[in-house]
């Protein structure tokens, strides 16, 4: 068996850009609850069955402290020694805190990301679409949709809710791309932590003294939580807020112009947005690889994993398990593939994932309406994949129309 562990984890996408690494799937075919040795010789936990993860999940004896997603995470496959305790949580991350701290945090943002609050904002995230296309349509193709589009409308969308100024976006979008990539030393990646909150901290002091109508200004005027907090809420907003949706819009419309069956179905249908961007979500699963650390010896499909061990979770493997979904590596818009797992499960579970739908569909919306012709601009296989980093998708997407 000890030829088949994989030492390190697998991220190079040999099956075609959509689609698990092939080392991911035939973990999950063979043992969905794998031993993974990391390069420093190390031995954690692989996931990717899709009952074995949101069970997984749904237990908070895997703890999130582990998940060095949020700032250890360049142990992974750097060659660096794995703590083998979580290093403590900076104030206001809770996506790596466990209960009752996580509880506490996320109860203040619950209000502001409410379903009613955020269909509320469908109007004006429709604008920003328009706005956005209109600028690009302005240019002489080819251009970079990531660059014209799919960055700047969540980032447009998050920077208005948080209060945070747009102009500011070269200081926080260069460092949270910075602070996202996979294989950098942890001084490489607390540099970009710092100086995106250096910059928050800043915003946030105002905001305490003079707030304003946005959601960092009503969590500044809640004087139970430290300046401190503040910066870290509002970093994890910010960060998660553009960076998944962004890459959503890219890699789905990707995905979709290399699937010309189903765009030409979605353009010929629109009423079918609603489930096209729940397949979009289940089949490319951006948000891929997150991590839990055992706080106590625990079962997991089959197998025991020792208290310590880090224990990485692939969702993108889950949502494609065949066990789970009927031919899951099809792009099928009309599946309806409910139960799906790529905003995560249980208490972690996507704070944002109303807004995130509903910026995808306008986003996939307005663009296809703008862009009868649409189509790429380079040979499918010269689109830079983002293997490189924590959140999939691609790097630049040139189109033209
Ligand atoms: C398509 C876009 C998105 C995807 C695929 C996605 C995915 C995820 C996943 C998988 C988790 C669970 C992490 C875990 O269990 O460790 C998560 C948590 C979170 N997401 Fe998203 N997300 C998206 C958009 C957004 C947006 C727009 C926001 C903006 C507000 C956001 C804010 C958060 C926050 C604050 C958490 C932590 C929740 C907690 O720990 O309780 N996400 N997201």
């Amino acid at each position: 068996m000890s030829q088949t562990i994989p030492q390190g984890l697998p991220t190079a996408r040999d099956a075609g850009p959509f689609d698990p690494p092939s080392e991911i799937t035939r973990l999950r075919e063979t043992r969905p609850v794998s031993p993974m040795a990391f390069p420093d010789g190390h031995q954690g936990w692989l996931v990717t069955g899709y009952e074995e993860v949101r069970q997984l999940m749904a237990d908070t004896r895997f703890s999130s402290r582990g998940d060095i997603d949020v700032l250890h995470e360049p142990y992974e496959n750097s060659g660096m020694p794995m703590p083998t305790e979580p290093s403590p949580t900076p104030p206001g991350l809770f996506i790596a805190m466990d209960p009752p701290d996580h509880t506490r945090l996320r109860r203040k943002l619950i209000g502001a990301f409410t379903v009613k609050r955020m269909k509320m904002l469908e109007e004006r995230i429709a604008e920003i679409v328009q706005r956005q296309l209109d600028e690009m349509a302005r240019l002489t193709p080819p251009v970079d949709l990531v660059k014209e589009f799919a960055l700047p409308v969540p980032s447009l969308v998050i920077c208005e809710l948080l209060g945070v100024p747009y102009a500011d976006r070269e200081t926080f979008q260069g460092s949270s791309a910075q602070f996202l990539v996979r294989d950098q030393t942890l001084e490489e990646k607390m540099a970009a932590y710092g100086a995106m909150t250096g910059y928050l901290a800043q915003l946030v002091v105002g905001k305490r003294a003079e707030p304003g109508e946005d959601i960092l200004s009503d969590l500044a005027r809640d004087e139970d939580l430290s300046i401190e907090e503040l910066v870290g809420i509002g970093f994890l907003l910010l960060l998660a807020g553009h960076e998944t949706t962004a890459n959503m819009l890219a890699l789905g419309t990707f995905a979709l112009l290399e699937h010309p069956d189903q765009l030409a179905a979605l353009r010929a249908d629109p009423e079918l947005m609603p489930d096209a961007v729940e397949e979009l979500l289940r089949y490319l699963s951006v948000g891929d690889i997150f991590y839990r650390y055992a706080s106590e010896d625990l079962e997991l499909g089959g197998e025991t994993i020792p208290q310590g061990s880090t224990v990485v979770v692939s969702l993108l493997a889950a949502n494609r398990d065949p066990r789970r979904f009927d031919n899951p590596d099809a792009l099928d818009l009309r599946r309806q593939g409910r139960g799906h797992l790529p905003f995560g499960h249980g208490i972690h579970q996507c704070l944002g994932q109303q807004l995130a739908r509903i910026e995808m569909r306008a986003g996939f919306k307005g663009l296809l309406q703008r862009f009868p012709g649409l189509k790429l601009a380079v040979p499918a296989d010269e689109v830079k994949l983002r293997t490189n980093m924590q959140i999939y998708g691609v790097h630049g997407l040139p189109v033209g129309w």
